[in-house]
């Protein structure tokens, strides 16, 4: 498909900037002045080069890592199964960390995480998402800190992608799949 597609708004970037603003000063409150930021590849990119920013104005200047994790195909189910694709470079035992992803949907994927840090000795593990589908929770898990929670629809945009595409969209649109 070629030009450009209406993709219907569910959340403007102002709202977006706006919230992240709030979220990094809630964070940086509560984790205090050391912890290592860890974003979930690749849907959470654009959140977290906004959050750093944001947590950089409350004062934070937190190392940072990524790690890649997979769970779905190309479609919109996941598999269920969450594997790492690309691993981080810095060691985090020790670390308090701030584990940042685009959405919580069935929770896998960052309970998943959150183990995989556990076990390599992260002194503890915090859990961030920009988007919150609570009604698709497969395994009991709550976000310590979340910027909008959302119904279940499919979200495109500000980092999310649908089969690949809609990333770079400056705010969070819907999608019929
Ligand atoms: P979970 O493991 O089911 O919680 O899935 C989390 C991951 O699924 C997110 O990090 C996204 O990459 C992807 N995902 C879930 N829902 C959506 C959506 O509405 N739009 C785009 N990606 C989604
Ligand atoms: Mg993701």
């Amino acid at each position: 498909m070629t030009g450009r597609e209406e993709i219907p708004v569910r959340i403007s970037s102002a709202e977006i900037a706006a919230r992240i603003e709030d979220m990094a000063r809630d964070i940086r409150a509560t984790m205090g002045d050391q912890a290592m930021i860890v974003p979930v590849l690749t849907g959470s990119f654009v959140f977290a080069a906004d959050l750093i920013r944001a947590l950089a104005r409350t004062g934070a200047d937190w190392p940072l890592d990524f790690i890649t994790l997979s769970s779905y195909g190309q479609g919109s189910e996941s598999s269920g199964k969450v594997r790492i694709v690309r691993d981080l470079v810095m060691p985090v035992a020790g670390h308090d960390v701030l584990l940042v992803d685009d959405i919580l949907d069935t929770g896998r994927t960052l309970t998943a995480a959150r183990e995989m840090l556990l076990e390599r000795g992260a002194r503890s593990v915090r859990l961030c998402a920009l988007l919150d589908k609570p009604s698709r929770r497969v395994v009991a898990l709550e976000a310590d800190f979340v910027g909008f929670s959302v119904p279940n629809e499919f979200l495109v945009g500000y980092g999310l992608d649908h089969a690949g595409r809609h990333r770079g969209l400056s705010y969070i649109g819907v999608v019929e799949t």
